[in-house]
């Protein structure tokens, strides 16, 4: 307080009264154009000459140089108006703010001088003509925070009335009670505290004044006065966020700017009191230097001010910051902005060695060559750490893949294709590493070389081509070559032998030469057979090298057989009923084995006494015979005999037993148990004699045929059935003689109550036996010498089947 002294304080701008002399508009008033004027300066710059600003007066005549006087001998106002410090001098850090009366100079902090201007009078104005008084009437200016005493005067309020008549002054106030008084007799305004902008800028006053000598006499309209709370720099800057966090990518370039900090300040935005400038204080660490980041002054954006980031040596960096209202030069505040270097590709991966060596088996796929370890500096499992690798050279032909394995630091190469050592014994591929994503600074890209050996193998003989197809007659003759089926070993470097074997062949019908490929047939082909399937015989071949461990190749052989007439005709239905009298004609089917070359339409015909008593006719298709009972004959079981030939004459007589019985039409009724003739003891007894005498002769026939099989060139099969041949011999044109052999109704093979063992039943249900291709004509004739004369037995009754 001791200071105040020197700090001296008079009036410096003289009180324009310009304003409060008339309303009248038009007219000039000569005085300061304001009535206030305000000046900030900064303590360093008060010295000798400095300029602070201007004041400006008219004087209603156009003048522009005035005689002026200041106060205070620190100040100087030139003729034109210029105020200038005029006497050198200092402010000392802690010295206050004087207050003097009503005159005022403000010091502020130990920062700046606010010079305003002496104590305001307030006139009331006459409105009897206009009423504009809302903006006649100036605001009036109040420091905040004023240190007192108070109350403290702010304004003189003054009626033109009390030139001749006491006034008495009130007023009434909005928001501010109390804060306000004025001394009702000589209208001096105070305020009773210090006021604080940052809570309320603004007051509204309405000053009354009345004539003090009547109750109630009016002498003035009300003045609406408006207060306005001026700022001082009393709030600091404020940092919104301590600390500010972000993150910065080590490769960033150099101006990227990672954060804008932000602070703020209470005081009036539209002074330097809220003007707040940003600056670093420090970098923790100082590495790899110092200035790696700055900071705009004004917007608070940090950039990177340098390079050399590096998030492997310093993950993370503290810079303290400050910002600093009155443009830098006043309150100060500190904080912390905390940055995190993140991870840029800034590291390639790199190849544990420069050059791998591998050997892969030729012709597998798939199959792995080579496992290629690398490392890299960036952040784990990162895509700027995850490798990626590519077959750059040396696989023209792509047999070669390259992936990355589980851990993402391996490449491993595969084939892709069957490599062949007889083409190319080595390969020489060069393989680069990257990341998943691209480098972030300019990087040299690692390579490695991989030469791969190929290894040789024994590989398996090819046929050509895998499926061979020829055409060949069924009955091609026994050891006749069918085709010379070969295949070749893809093994030029070993010069192996192939040899050949057959591999299936379910019917057993072909031999193939092991040396030469040669097939042949060794047993008769037939293309009726069971093993042909659309006329195709099919088997596979092998063929195998002489490898230690040889290698086996398959080719298929398919044999188109070629159709030949080797198959009978025959009819299908062997046992019939029918009506002795109108009787309905019967439908029966013929098949051929062959193919439809060799088989309808077929004709027929009846043979021998059958003639007598049945009619068989071909139907419209050629593949029905219909057959028709043309006499009424006693009811019993009868053999027809029918001869059945194909389109090319291969004919057979097929035998059907007829059951005639005592009925009429389509409705074949047969009374059971009554035979024509019927049968007692003696009759069974003279026929059993017959069925011995019958197997006797069988067993003669046996002894016969194997005796004759020594002699003839092709032997009956043994285990083929030839007892639908053996009952007639008609080949020849077959005579009367043979011809009663046909009927068969009294040749009876045995029944169940004899024992039967079936050698010689009494019809075939279905001829299926191929033809003998020599005649038997011996045997037949041989058959039914011995079977006419059992025929014509008396003592012989008809047996049943
Ligand atoms: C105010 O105006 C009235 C007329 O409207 C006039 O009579 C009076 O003299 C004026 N007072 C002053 C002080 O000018
Ligand atoms: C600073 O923060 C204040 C208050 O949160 C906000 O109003 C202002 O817009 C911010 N300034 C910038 C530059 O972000
Ligand atoms: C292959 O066969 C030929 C003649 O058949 C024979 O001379 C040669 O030794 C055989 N080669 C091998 C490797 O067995
Ligand atoms: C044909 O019918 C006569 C009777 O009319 C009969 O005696 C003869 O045995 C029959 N022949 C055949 C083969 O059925």
């Amino acid at each position: 307080m001791g200071l105040v002294w020197w700090l001296g304080v008079g009036l410096l701008l003289v009180f324009a009264q310009a304003w409060a002399s008339s309303p009248e508009k038009p007219k000039c008033l000569p005085g300061f154009k304001k009535d206030s004027n305000l000046f900030e300066v900064d303590r360093r710059h008060l010295h000798s000459g400095r300029v602070l600003g201007k004041v400006g007066f008219d004087d209603c005549m156009a003048r522009k140089r005035f005689k002026f006087g200041s106060s205070d001998r620190h100040f100087h106002v030139e003729q034109d108006g210029t105020l200038m410090v005029s006497v050198c001098f200092e402010m000392h850090k802690y010295s206050l703010c004087p207050s003097f009366g009503s005159n005022v100079v403000f010091c502020e902090g130990d920062e700046n001088y606010h010079v305003i201007q002496n104590l305001p009078v307030l006139r009331f104005l006459n409105f009897s003509k206009r009423r504009k008084r809302a903006w006649i009437i100036p605001p009036l200016n109040i420091l905040e925070n004023d240190r007192g005493p108070y109350p403290k005067l702010v304004a003189q309020i003054r009626s033109d009335k009390d030139k001749w008549s006491r006034m008495e002054y009130k007023i009434t106030s909005y928001g501010a009670n109390g804060l306000f008084i004025i001394d009702r007799n000589t209208g001096q305004l105070y305020v009773t505290k210090p006021l604080d902008r940052e809570r309320k800028s603004q007051y509204m006053l309405d000053v009354h004044a009345n004539f003090a000598s009547m109750v109630n006499a009016q002498a003035e309209s009300t003045m609406a006065v408006i207060v306005n709370v001026l700022d001082m720099n009393d709030n600091k800057p404020v940092f919104t966020q301590d600390p500010f966090v972000a993150e910065v990518a080590e490769a960033s370039a150099k101006d990227f700017v990672v954060i804008t900090i932000n602070a703020t300040d209470l005081d009036d935005p539209q002074t330097y009191n809220a003007e707040i400038r940003y600056k670093i204080w420090s970098q923790e660490p100082k590495l790899p230097n110092a200035n790696l980041f700055a900071i705009n002054p004004v917007s608070g954006a940090i950039r990177v001010n340098r390079q050399g980031l590096d998030r492997e040596k310093y993950p993370r960096y503290t810079l303290e910051v400050e910002a600093a209202d009155m443009r830098g030069e006043g309150l100060t505040a500190r904080g912390r902005v905390i940055l995190t270097v993140t991870d840029s590709n800034d590291i390639a991966p790199a190849f544990e060695m420069a050059q791998y060596e591998a050997s892969v088996p030729e012709n597998k796929v798939g199959a792995q060559v080579v496992r290629m370890s690398v490392t890299d500096g960036d952040e784990l499992n990162s895509p700027a750490w995850n490798a990626k690798f590519q077959i750059v050279a040396g696989d023209k032909n792509g047999q070669f893949a390259v992936e990355t394995g589980p851990g993402k630091q391996e490449g491993i190469i595969t084939t892709v294709k069957g490599l062949d050592y007889e083409m190319t014994k080595t390969y020489t591929l060069l393989v680069t590493v990257e990341n998943e994503i691209p480098f972030a600074i300019r990087l040299p890209t690692a390579t490695a070389t991989v030469v791969v050996s190929v290894e040789d193998l024994n590989e398996a003989p090819v046929f050509s081509p895998t499926i061979r197809v020829v055409k060949r007659k069924e009955d091609l003759a026994v050891a006749s070559e069918i085709v010379r089926y070969t295949a070749t070993d893809p093994d030029t470097e070993r010069s192996q032998n192939v040899s050949y074997k057959i591999m299936k062949d379910p019917a057993r019908w072909l031999s193939v030469n092991p040396d030469t490929g040669l097939i042949k047939v060794k047993k008769g082909m037939d293309r009726e057979s069971q093993y042909v399937q659309d006329g195709k015989y099919t088997a596979l071949i092998m063929a195998y090298d002489d490898d230690v461990s040889p290698a086996t190749g398959t080719g298929t052989l398919e044999i188109e057989l070629e159709d030949v007439n080797d198959n009978i005709p025959s009819i299908n239905e062997r046992i019939i009923k029918v009506c002795n009298t109108e009787s309905a004609p019967q439908l029966l089917s013929v098949t051929d084995a062959d193919g439809p070359d060799f088989a309808a339409p077929y004709t027929v015909s009846l043979m021998g006494r059958s003639k007598n008593n049945w009619t068989a006719t071909m139907d419209d298709t050629g593949t029905g015979i219909i057959l028709t009972l043309i006499r009424a004959l006693p009811m019993g079981d009868y053999n027809v005999v029918l001869r059945v030939a194909d389109n090319h004459g291969l004919e057979q007589d097929n035998i059907v037993m007829a059951t005639v019985c005592e009925c009429t039409g389509n409705e074949v009724t047969c009374k059971v148990g009554i035979r024509e003739g019927g049968i007692g003891l003696p009759g069974l007894l003279v026929r059993s004699g017959a069925v011995l005498l019958l197997l006797l002769l069988a067993l003669l026939l046996l002894i016969f045929i194997r005796r004759r099989g020594g002699e003839q060139n092709e032997p009956l099969p043994p285990n083929e059935d030839i007892r639908d041949h053996i009952y007639y011999n008609d080949e020849e044109g077959g005579g009367e003689d043979h011809q009663d052999n046909y009927d068969l109704s009294v040749h009876r093979g045995p029944d169940d109550r004899h024992g039967s063992s079936g050698v010689m039943p009494c019809f075939m249900p279905k001829a299926e036996n191929r033809p003998r291709p020599a005649n038997p004509e011996d045997i037949g004739k041989f058959i039914d010498d011995n079977l006419t004369a059992a025929d014509r037995d008396p003592l012989a009754p008809p047996s049943h089947c």
